[in-house]
């Protein structure tokens, strides 16, 4: 059974999708702990499912490589096999990520390289786009550059604003989510060799 952390900052509503997957016996992956920066509406899902939570607030560390020293001393208690961003809007310091990569995975809500970044869909409505997407991503040291595990187009739409698109998008995130999740579970997905092939 993969044991998994996810990282949250906001509502959690992938989160969720993944908890609910999850609670299926047959799914191959259980999610151990649930971490944010902030107090994060999304700690209710875990909590209704009696997870456990812990709170690395950004704002009390002096920089962003002492908040990441502290997350990683907070994961190192759970020693998950694989870390879940999902909706984590903060860079992670390079320490950590070289501590985890590429046992840490990213969902972003568009089609990458495309619109990478924290405003991947106000981004691609700007730009006019007739189709973005959903990633789900290895992480590594750049900005959403890390090596694509799954994507999927999503349309953009006449009158579509933000958050008509990020609705349209989640759906698609949650279910590619779930299906790496459970691929790297099942051993389908190998992440070290993505990871090695993406680095030849
Ligand atoms: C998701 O769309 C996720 O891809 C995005 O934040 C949303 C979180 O929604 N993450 C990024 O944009 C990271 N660059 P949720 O809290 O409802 O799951």
């Amino acid at each position: 059974m993969l044991t998994v952390a996810v990282l949250i900052s906001g509502t959690g509503s992938n989160l969720r999708a993944l908890l609910d997957a999850a609670a299926d016996p047959e799914f191959p992956a259980r999610i151990v702990v649930v971490g944010a920066d902030r107090e994060a509406d999304g700690f209710a899902h875990a909590e209704e499912y009696g997870i456990p939570t812990f709170m690395v607030p950004f704002a009390q560390f002096a920089s962003r490589e002492e908040w990441g020293a502290e997350l990683a001393t907070q994961l190192d208690v759970w020693r998950p096999d694989l870390v879940v961003l999902s909706g984590l809007m903060r860079l992670l310091p390079a320490d950590l990520v070289d501590a985890w990569s590429p046992r840490i995975i990213n969902t972003h809500p568009a089609y990458l390289p495309e619109f990478p970044g924290a405003h991947g869909v106000r981004d691609a409505l700007a730009a006019g786009v007739a189709q973005t997407g959903a990633s789900v991503i290895i992480v590594d040291n750049g900005v959403d550059s890390g090596p694509i595990l799954a994507q999927e187009r999503v349309p953009v739409l006449p009158g579509d604003d933000e958050h008509a698109l990020h609705e349209r998008i989640k759906p698609v995130e949650r279910r590619l989510l779930i299906d790496v999740v459970r691929r790297v579970a099942t051993g389908d997905l190998d992440l070290a060799a993505v990871s090695a092939s993406a680095q030849l």
